[in-house]
């Protein structure tokens, strides 16, 4: 029951809804994401119903944001329960493009933000946020929403886009918000669902480690002996593969290693084959 949601395919029929749902006197927000949804999505949905835009939630797994070696392949793919979560969630549209409809043959532009692109999960994922700001830029001129929901979990994807829409002057206010946690800590991602569950029993570890970091900040420590901190804390863990551990400056992404505040602390670990992410801001 309840309302029904249109699920589109193609650019002009977004454009046409869109255009209807302005001429009906809506305000527009849109919420891009790769499906999988989890509660950390849906919380972006939330945040978007909470302001009554007419809600645009994109799903489409970004080829050009995976590295040959990543999981583009065995990225979860959900489409029929996510539609069903949009629905659930009061959105007013999906917008699943195919890889050919993004991306038709001869596409080669490239929209890229510099500096803030080569630290943290840049230094490891190289071209990684090209395709990000790539594929966002093109959401943002498809749907031209008021508002775009970005999850702080990927700390660095929020600077990185903000950036671009500043430079690029996007007529869109981009909204931060909140990274939803299980219960017992771990981020939600949707690539939780591929820890076994040992791993799953480990995971939240991570977050520990964060927060082992972040108290040593709050006790007046340097951004290095929160780094030390949150290493020591993970070297408890073997299962871990730590990829990096970083202390910086919030909005400039650069290292902060003594002191000086706010201080964002990221790290980057694998779990067998998964690689999660997570951060925590210290003010
Ligand atoms: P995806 O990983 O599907 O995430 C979509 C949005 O949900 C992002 O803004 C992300 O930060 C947010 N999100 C994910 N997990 C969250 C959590 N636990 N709490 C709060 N927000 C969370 O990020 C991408 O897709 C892609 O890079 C995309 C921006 C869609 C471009 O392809």
């Amino acid at each position: 029951m309840g309302h029904s949601m249109p699920l589109l395919h193609s650019i002009s029929e977004v454009r046409a809804a869109i255009r209807q749902a302005r001429l009906a006197g809506r305000t527009v927000g849109l919420v891009p994401t790769m499906g999988a949804l989890h509660e950390g999505h849906l919380s972006l949905l939330a945040a978007a119903r909470e302001r009554g835009d007419f809600l645009v939630v994109s799903i489409f797994v970004n080829p050009t944001q995976f590295s040959p070696r990543e999981d583009f392949t065995t990225y979860p793919r959900t489409l029929e329960a996510d539609v069903e979560a949009c629905r659930a969630a009061g959105g007013d549209l999906v917008f699943a493009p195919s890889v050919e409809e993004m991306y038709p043959a001869g596409f080669c532009t490239t929209v890229r933000v510099q500096g803030l692109t080569e630290g943290l999960c840049g230094r490891f994922r190289p071209g990684h946020f090209d395709g990000v700001t790539t594929v966002v830029c093109k959401l943002l001129d498809i749907v031209q929403p008021d508002r775009a929901y970005f999850g702080l979990k990927d700390y660095q994807q929020f600077v990185v886009l903000r950036r671009m829409v500043l430079d690029l002057d996007l007529p869109v206010e981009m909204v931060p918000c909140p990274t939803v946690r299980e219960a017992d800590g771990l981020a939600m991602s949707s690539r939780n669902r591929h820890l076994t569950p040992e791993q799953r029993r480990v995971a939240p570890r991570l977050h520990q480690a964060l927060q082992a970091g972040s108290e040593v900040l709050r006790q007046g420590g340097t951004g290095e002996q929160a780094i030390a901190a949150v290493q020591e804390f993970l070297s408890k863990e073997p299962e871990f593969r730590v990829q990096y551990i970083e202390a910086v400056n919030p909005e400039t992404l650069e290292p902060r290693l003594q002191t000086g505040r706010p201080v964002v602390l990221a790290v980057a670990a694998y779990l067998g084959e998964t690689r999660l992410i997570d951060n925590l801001r210290v003010d």
